[in-house]
Order: structure tokens, then C-alpha cells, then sequence
């Protein structure tokens, strides 16, 4: 295998880069019918990684596609293959890898948005949902797969009559992800069924090096198109911390909701656990939240999601499930409640907001024990952050009230967890993460007003 190519190049003269901002989709050599899908969709001018990775795409070269959060990768890599497609039609034609089920929708979704008027047919291929509608939408020959790992190899090795013989574009999206340990039995044994000749493009915010580990494994000669620097994050995001003793997180977290009332959040905690007795804690104290996790079946997972993205819930409370590639442009806010302990997390996290052009803020809590790991993340993204400004005692008079509701949350969580061991000893399912809050009337009031001491 040849070295990649480099095709980064900061060093360009200044009227290169005006000439290239004024291209478009079609000087990028999209054809027209594609074209006026952008145009439909409000994408007026290519944005920098697709200016960068289309044209490359569209000669035929294997791609590394590294571009900050919200920069527009989906388009990079679906345009150059829906373009191909029309050249070329043909049944299981691309096949997408993501690590998330919920990614995997909206990837598909974007497809669809793209390619509506050529007709395309995607099916996505998840796990939490039913297997046997999945082995029928494949019976169908979609054009393009977009799957997480675990359950395309299940339809691999046991639907009838499916294979990918034939494909011609894998993408790996959130590449680093994907190819990190957790997916490597997966990812090995779906490039041992599908084709040595095709088109590979990996794409991320972050790139690791088993990119280069798989570069070696299965990419022809790639280009690396890096519009970033290596872990940039987005300029218009206003990225604050919050140092704060471990036990006053719950109190701290009402405080900035209360101050910064009116916003969209997404809230990130550590385990399904906390997530959900967070989700919890703050209805009982009359905020519209919701949880998102990997405990809850797929059904509500997507029923939370959808209701947060339809602005029925302002506040969505998420373990690094939802981390990685979600686009819900109206989120305002992002607070990593608890720290991620992969600083490359972080990166994924906070770029939940602040995505194409949009500006928004991140909050991240650092307790006593958490000091090495945002060194780390400050080290990380090259840059010293400046502390979320508090009024402690403010604070401090919330306390009582979050104390009351945390004893609910608690009472709840418990109530909670029986409720679904009985349900699946009754094979039934009923988790109903939104049932758990009769108690909630008993604290008092509704949503907690910030008490001025004026
Ligand atoms: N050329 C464009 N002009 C305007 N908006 C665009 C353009 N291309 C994509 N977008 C929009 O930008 C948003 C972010 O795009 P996308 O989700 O592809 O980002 P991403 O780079 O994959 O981010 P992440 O790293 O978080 O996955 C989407 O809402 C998308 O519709
Ligand atoms: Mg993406």
C-alpha cells in the first residue's frame, strides 16, 4: 500500500482558500439531480471537509475524512455515493458502519433526505429491534446498509440469500470508534465478506492510530483530507468547568438548568445508572428530562430521542450512547454532569452543540476527584478553560429541595428496578422510564424558581 497522501494544506496561499469558498456542489462535480437535494435542504455552499473530501471521493480514492463536530462529514461521504450510485445503479451498493443504533437512523435519514428524488432505499440494521422485519427489508436489496456491527454480522450469517459480494463503498462513520476493541471481532469479520476491491472512507472528529493500524488492513492508497488540527474544537463553543465538591453536583446542576433556563440541554453522566436517577431527580423537581441509555430497550430509547428532538423535553440526560455523531441542531447547552474518563469523549460530547456555524455553551463538572482527568482533557483540546460563574450562596438555598427530591429519585430508582424484574419474570416489558414519577407532587411545587435574595 502506497503512504497516504496528505491533503491538509495549511501552508495555501490566501487566494486558493477565497477562490474555495465561493465553490459549489456542482463546481465539486455533483451531479444536478444532487445538487438541487442540497439546495432543498438549505446547504447553500459545501462546507470545508466536503469541499475537500467530495471531489477526492468522486475520483474514486479511499478516504480519511477527520473534520470537527457538526462540520458536515455525513454529506462528505453520502453525496460521492449517491453520486456513484446514479452512474452506476445497483442493489447493496454501500454499506455504513456507526457505532450507535440511533446514529444509524439519522445517517439513514440523511441518505433519504439526499437521494429522495433518485429514489434510494436504505435499510438500517441495529440491534434492540425486531431481527426478522430487518431480514425482510434485506430480502429487498436496499442500495445502501447502515448498521452497527454486531447485528449486520447476525444478518451475515443467518438471513437467507443476504450477502455483500457485491458492494462497492464501505464507510466507517466515527471511524475511531468503530474500529477500537469493542467492535474488532465484528469489523474483522465483516472485511472478510465483502469485496477487496472497493471504495473505504473512514470519518470522525478524532482519528486514532488504529486508523492507520486499519490503513494498513484495508485501505488503497487514501487521502487524508484534515480540516482540523488534530483535536480542535468548534470555535463558537463557549466551554467553561465547574469546580465543585462531589457532593453538591446534584445542587450545582439545578442551579445552572435554573440559570440558564429556556436553553436545551444534553446532560452526559457516566452509567445508565446515574443517568437515570438524574432523569429522575430533576422531574421531580418539575423539569421536563428524559433519559437516554443503554438499559433502556430500543423502543424508548428512540421514543426519548424523538421527544427531546421534537422539543416536547428540554432536557436530555445521556450516558456516551449519545455521545458521538447526534444532530439535533437546537441543543444550547451540553454538561458533562460527570467527567469522561476518554478524553476524546469530551471532544464528541460538547460538540453535541455549536454544530454548522451555531454557537453554544458546555459546562463541564470537575470534582475533588476528577482534577488529573480535565487536565488531561484541557491538555487534549490545547486550550485552558475559564470557570462557569456561581453565586454559592444561591446555590446553597436550593439545597434543601434537591436533598427532598434526591430521596424520591432514590425511592423511585428502587421501585423501578422491582417493577422490571417483575415485568421480565412476567416476560413482559415495561419499563416505562417516564411511569416512575407519581411521587413527583409530593415535593413541592413545580419548577424550582431560583429564590433572589433582593
Ligand atoms: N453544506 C452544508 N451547508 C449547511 N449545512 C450543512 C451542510 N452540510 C451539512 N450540513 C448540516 O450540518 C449539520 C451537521 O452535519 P453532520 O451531522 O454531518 O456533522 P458531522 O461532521 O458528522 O458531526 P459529528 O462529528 O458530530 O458526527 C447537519 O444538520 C447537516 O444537515
Ligand atoms: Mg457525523
Amino acid at each position: 500500500m502506497a503512504a497516504s497522501e496528505e491533503h491538509d494544506s495549511p501552508e495555501d496561499p490566501q487566494p486558493a482558500a477565497a477562490e474555495e469558498e465561493t465553490k459549489t456542489f456542482k463546481d465539486l462535480g455533483v451531479t444536478d439531480v444532487l445538487c438541487e437535494a442540497c439546495d432543498q435542504l438549505g446547504w447553500a455552499k459545501p462546507t470545508k471537509i466536503q469541499m475537500e473530501a467530495i471531489p477526492m471521493a468522486l475520483q474514486g480514492r479511499d478516504i480519511i475524512g477527520l473534520a470537527e463536530t457538526g462540520s458536515g462529514k455525513t454529506g462528505a461521504f453520502a453525496l460521492p455515493i449517491l453520486n456513484a450510485l446514479l452512474e452506476t445503479p445497483q442493489r447493496l451498493f454501500a454499506l455504513v458502519l456507526t457505532p450507535t443504533r440511533e446514529l444509524a437512523f439519522q445517517i439513514s435519514e440523511q441518505f433519504e433526505a439526499l437521494g429522495s428524488s433518485i429514489g434510494v432505499q436504505c435499510a438500517v440494521i441495529v440491534g434492540g429491534i425486531d431481527s426478522m422485519s430487518q431480514s425482510l427489508a434485506l430480502a429487498k436489496k436496499p442500495h445502501i446498509v447502515i448498521a452497527t456491527p454486531g447485528r449486520l454480522i447476525d444478518h451475515l450469517e443467518n438471513t437467507k440469500g443476504f450477502n455483500l459480494r457485491a458492494l462497492k463503498y464501505l464507510v466507517m462513520d466515527e471511524a475511531d470508534r468503530i474500529l477500537n476493541m469493542d467492535f474488532e471481532t465484528e469489523v474483522d469479520k465483516i472485511l472478510k465478506v465483502i469485496p477487496r476491491d472497493r471504495k473505504t472512507f473512514l470519518f470522525s472528529a478524532t482519528m486514532t492510530k488504529k486508523v492507520q493500524k486499519l490503513q494498513r488492513a484495508a485501505l488503497k492508497n487514501p487521502v487524508k483530507c484534515a480540516v482540523s488540527s488534530k483535536y480542535q474544537t468548534v470555535e463558537k463553543l463557549q466551554q467553561y468547568y465547574l469546580f465543585i465538591p462531589s457532593k453538591f453536583k446534584d445542587t450545582y446542576l439545578v442551579y445552572i438548568l435554573n440559570e440558564l433556563a429556556g436553553n436545551s440541554f444534553m446532560i452526559f453522566c457516566s452509567t445508565c445508572n446515574n443517568t437515570q436517577r438524574t432523569a429522575l431527580l430533576l422531574r421531580n423537581l418539575g423539569f421536563t428530562a428524559i433519559p437516554l441509555h443503554g438499559q433502556m430497550n430500543q423502543s424508548k430509547r428512540l421514543g426519548s430521542l424523538n421527544k427531546f428532538k421534537a422539543k416536547a423535553r428540554s432536557i436530555l440526560l445521556a450516558t456516551d450512547v449519545a455521545s458521538r455523531g447526534l444532530d439535533i441542531p437546537h441543543v444550547d447547552v451540553v454538561v458533562n454532569f460527570d467527567i469522561p474518563t476518554h478524553s476524546k469523549d469530551y471532544i464528541h460530547r460538547v460538540g453535541r452543540t455549536a454544530r454548522a456555524g451555531r454557537s453554544g455553551k458546555a459546562i463541564t463538572f470537575v470534582t475533588q476527584y476528577d482534577v488529573e482527568l480535565f487536565q488531561r482533557i484541557e491538555h487534549l483540546i490545547g486550550k485552558k478553560l475559564p470557570v462557569f460563574p456561581t453565586q454559592d450562596d444561591e446555590v446553597m438555598m436550593l439545597t434543601e429541595r434537591v436533598t427532598e427530591a434526591q430521596r424520591f429519585a432514590r425511592m423511585e430508582l428502587r421501585e423501578h428496578g422491582e417493577k422490571k424484574k417483575r415485568s421480565r419474570e412476567d416476560a413482559g416489558d415495561n419499563d416505562d422510564t417516564e411511569g416512575a414519577i407519581g411521587v413527583r407532587n409530593k415535593v413541592a411545587g413545580g419548577k424550582m424558581k431560583k429564590r433572589k435574595g433582593r
